[in-house]
């Protein structure tokens, strides 16, 4: 308040001016032109009309006429934090990815937290998986582990990724529900993919109300690869572990925060930075080999399923501390861009069908929403280790090739002649053997979608069941067809008979009705993973 106060000026028409002087600089146009007035356009006389030789004015709107960008496609309500990775245990035996080599080491990250279904301008507390995307800014490049707070997902093939999208944001015709997925258009959709069950509980458990961001696990959800400097693979599943533990608002706490504080879970991240509380997560990884893949019910490269902890322990390697907010929230959360192609030597993709899709999706929807293929020039989105490469013009353009070779080979030596590739330390593919007629068909051992969500459900305590029981009771009440309902009490009767006598009950629904044949046997006996609860941990 205090900077410009000794300057005030007043305007003929009595507006306030803050003029230029001491430490205030001159205000200027986009060209470095000192402004003298930013108060009255140009007019012809003191009552117009305003004159369009009148340069500044027309940067001045022209400029603010093209502010917004379109928001993500998804996840488009975010928001992030700087902070650092710090290695605390040696991977060098399973990965030669630099990053995890040496403890002790830290390298700079940059974590956007989201919701996925509400716009930009939606509310935190939505009942909604969040978004857990990190970028590692590593001295072999950028990093990005692009996770959820919740490790599995909807669907288990890219290819149904706008499906599910489009039936959980509001319904075409009638532009509503806003970030809720209590509606026709996405039980439908859930109820007629069964693949998606699992997710579905997640969902409707306390796991979808963080109390904060500084309460949740995040996950790679993905089957990945770590290769090591021999060449030998594991797979490997990613974890964030929150240091403070897990912790969730209730529904009826959602829904009034939502209305008294829109921001609930940005200002809590703002607040807790600022105040010096600096929020921290343990990287953890379950690693296995091809031999323990195999011997799983169901197939590692489906995204629907989880590993479970008590199978594989989640060993913890390093670090993940935010420490200082952004400067400016469209420069940095607004435009960064995580993909998870963003891999470096050591870390490498599995089949996964969800994962091949994804490696395409981001880039190609980011050359749309950042405007054009230059948006790694965005400081955010730049690596902070050397990088050097041929790729040239487009719009924005900040790093032209230097000298005169933009191609190799050249016959131009030294810098002349620009970067060249480096066998030994470059990305390299893990040859896994791949082979087989081509088909659409997807492996039978993807078909088992029930055993894991009982699992799940058998895994909470009784309040988290009863939470469960109740959040599809509300959802569905939502929604208007009874087919649906019925569809999806019929899902619920494979994964808990007491869940779904408890929500068809809810809904008034005559009795129990019939449950769909499931593709595969349901397993019974699972052991409930203690790590699934939030009030146990
Ligand atoms: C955005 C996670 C599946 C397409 C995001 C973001 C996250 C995320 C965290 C927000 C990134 C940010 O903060 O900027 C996931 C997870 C998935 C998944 C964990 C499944 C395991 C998919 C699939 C597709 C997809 C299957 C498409 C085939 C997108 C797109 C964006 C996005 C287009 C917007 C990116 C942008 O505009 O910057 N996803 N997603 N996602 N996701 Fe996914």
């Amino acid at each position: 308040a205090r900077i410009g106060a000794e300057n005030i000026l007043r305007g003929a028409g009595g507006e306030t001016h803050q003029g230029a002087g001491g430490e205030v600089p001159v205000l200027t146009t986009q060209q470095g032109t000192p402004v003298a007035d930013d108060q009255n356009s140009l007019k012809a006389g003191p009552r117009g009309p305003t004159l369009l030789e009148d340069f500044h004015f027309r940067e001045k709107i022209f400029h603010f006429d093209h502010e917004r960008i379109p928001e993500r496609v998804v996840h488009a309500r975010g928001y992030g934090a700087h902070g650092f990775f710090e290695l605390t245990e040696s991977l060098s035996d399973v990965t030669r990815a630099d990053v995890l080599q040496r403890p002790g080491e830290r390298v700079p990250a940059f974590v956007r937290f989201s919701t996925v279904a509400g716009s930009k301008g939606s509310f935190d507390l939505a009942r909604d998986v969040r978004g857990f995307a990190v970028k590692l800014y590593t001295k072999e490049g950028n990093w990005d582990i692009v996770g959820n707070n919740i490790p599995v997902f909807f669907i288990q093939d890219a290819i149904k990724f706008p499906d599910v999208i489009h039936s959980v944001k509001p319904e075409p015709d009638r532009e509503f529900p806003q970030a809720q997925s209590a509606h026709d258009n996405f039980w439908d959709f859930i109820s007629l993919s069964p693949e998606s069950i699992n997710m579905a509980l997640w969902t409707m458990s306390d796991r979808a109300l963080p109390r904060s961001f500084r309460f949740m696990e995040g996950f790679g959800v993905h089957t990945f690869r770590l290769v090591n400097a021999a060449g030998q693979s594991r797979f490997v599943k990613f974890h964030w572990k929150p240091k403070m533990g897990l912790q969730s608002v209730v529904w009826n706490e959602a829904v009034k925060i939502n209305g008294a504080d829109p921001d609930f879970h940005r200002r809590d991240l703002w607040n807790a930075i600022g105040s010096g509380n600096f929020p921290e997560w343990e990287l953890g990884v379950q690693l296995f080999d091809d031999d323990f893949a195999d011997s799983f019910d169901f197939d590692v490269l489906d995204a629907t399923k989880l590993i479970p902890e008590e199978l594989v322990p989640v060993r913890r390697v390093g670090r993940l501390v935010l420490d200082r907010v952004v400067d400016n929230f469209f420069a940095e959360t607004e435009q960064v861009a995580f993909c998870t192609q963003n891999i470096v030597p050591g870390v490498d993709f599995t089949n996964d069908l969800l994962l091949q899709g994804r490696n395409f999706s981001y880039l190609d929807t980011q050359i749309k929403r950042l405007g054009g293929p230059n948006f790694t020039h965005i400081p955010i989105n730049a690596p902070k280790c050397p990088f050097h490469h041929f790729q040239q013009d487009g719009h924005m353009a900040m790093h032209n090739p230097k000298g005169r070779a933009n191609y190799e080979p050249n016959s131009w030596g030294g810098a002349q002649g620009g970067p060249r590739e480096d066998a030994a330390r470059g990305f390299t593919t893990f040859p896994a053997q791949e082979g087989g007629a081509k088909t659409r068909v997807r492996s039978e051992l993807f078909g088992d979608h029930y055993s894991q969500a009982r699992q799940f459900y058998l895994s909470q305590t009784t309040i988290e069941q009863v939470h469960i029981q109740q959040a599809f009771t509300f959802e569905l009440s939502k929604v208007e067809t009874l087919a649906i309902r019925q569809r999806m009490v019929g899902h619920l009767i494979h994964v808990d008979q007491g869940l779904a006598a408890a929500v068809a009950q809810g809904l008034g629904l005559d009795g129990l009705p019939e449950a769909p044949a499931p593709a595969r046997p349901v397993l019974d006996g699972l052991p409930p993973s203690p790590a699934l609860s939030i009030l146990k941990n």
